[in-house]
């Protein structure tokens, strides 16, 4: 197969593209700064800059300017905003132009839903109201003009991606170093969020991408939710980062405390997002990290801290 990736430079798409090449799969990345190879350029402002190449099949579509790490001003939440719709609208001209797109599977975010307490969110739930659950209507909005289309045959689908894992970059450094050199969860000063009461729907970025691959090969479509069965509150997933590190979780960070730290952003580190994956599962596809304990372990160099762990029931993992 041959598959194009937008933001394949990213956290997530740089996972995918070293899968898909790991098993053979012809790979071709679209970035706004090409470095030749199998790379090619676009500008998500200008209509008609992407073209796919002719034997691509499908299109896993994953840019869009970074969520947290800087204050939401409004130029900010413009780019935010803008990167995702007006990229979506560049692969949704991409793949008519083509005309033989075989699957396309666009970047979506549990963001969707808001912050809704105790509420278990399927795919089925209402969108929020908040910034980011206003984003990701229209950014799915624009995917889904594929659907049903009268020119192409091709159905998206939608992945409601939760906090995505990794060692690397995103959420886990971030909050493992978030001021530079200031280790706050190292230095045993780290603590929960708020109340700590809010649901925080995670995914280890390995199985993002065996989720990403699962969706392509089975050909699905519609909106799916990428996150772990075991979905935890912030004040269990602290405790499991501190016990990942080997270091107390004393100090709670105040809710009033986080927005004057980081802003408005506060309100994605605070939403309470009670995300089930069960469509994901009902289609076949299966969990390799579905607790938090094992997959920071997994992630913090900790290989079986608590390998039992993998044998409880979601949501009663930290219970
Ligand atoms: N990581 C998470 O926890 C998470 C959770 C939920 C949803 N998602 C969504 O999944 C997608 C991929 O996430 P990720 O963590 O892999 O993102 P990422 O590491 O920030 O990478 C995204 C890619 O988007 C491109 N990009 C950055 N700013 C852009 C802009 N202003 N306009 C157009 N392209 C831009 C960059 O590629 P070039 O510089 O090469 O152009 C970058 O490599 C994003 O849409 C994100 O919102 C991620």
């Amino acid at each position: 197969m041959h598959v194009v990736v937008t933001g394949g430079t990213g956290l997530i798409g740089s996972h995918l593209v070293d899968r898909l090449r790991a098993r053979d799969d012809e790979v071709t990345v679209v970035s706004r700064d090409p470095t030749g190879g199998d790379q090619i350029g676009w500008d998500p402002d200008d209509p008609g800059s992407l073209v796919l190449p002719d034997t691509t099949d499908a299109v896993v579509h994953l840019a869009g300017a970074p969520i947290v790490g800087e204050r939401w001003d409004e130029n900010r939440k413009q780019a935010i905003r803008s990167s995702r719709v007006q990229g979506t609208q560049r692969v949704v001209e991409a793949v008519e132009a083509h005309g033989d797109i075989q699957h396309v599977v666009s970047g979506s975010a549990v963001g969707y839903y808001g912050d809704r307490g105790e509420e278990p969110l399927d795919e089925h739930a209402e969108p929020g109201e908040d910034f980011m659950a206003q984003v990701t209507q229209v950014w799915e909005a624009e995917a889904r003009r594929l659907e049903g289309h009268e020119a192409v045959d091709v159905d998206p689908a939608r992945i409601r991606t939760g906090t995505v894992l990794a060692e690397e970059s995103g959420a886990l450094p971030e909050m493992l170093n978030p001021f530079g050199f200031v280790k706050p969860f190292h230095w045993g000063m780290g603590g929960r969020l708020g109340d700590g009461q809010q649901w925080f729907a995670w995914i280890h970025v390995e199985d993002e991408v065996r989720a990403i691959l699962h969706v392509l090969d089975e050909g699905l479509s519609g909106p799916f939710n990428l996150v772990a069965p075991g979905v935890v509150r912030n004040e269990q997933f602290t405790e499991a980062l501190g016990e990942a590190l080997g270091r107390p979780t004393p100090f709670p960070v105040p809710e009033f405390a986080l927005r004057l730290m980081v802003g408005e952003v506060a309100e994605v580190l605070t939403a309470s997002q009670r995300v089930r994956s069960d469509r994901l599962q009902e289609t076949g596809f299966s969990f390799r990290y579905p607790h938090i304990r094992p997959a920071l372990a997994d992630l913090l160099g900790e290989e079986d801290a608590v390998p039992e762990e993998r044998d409880r029931e979601p949501e009663a993992a930290l219970a």
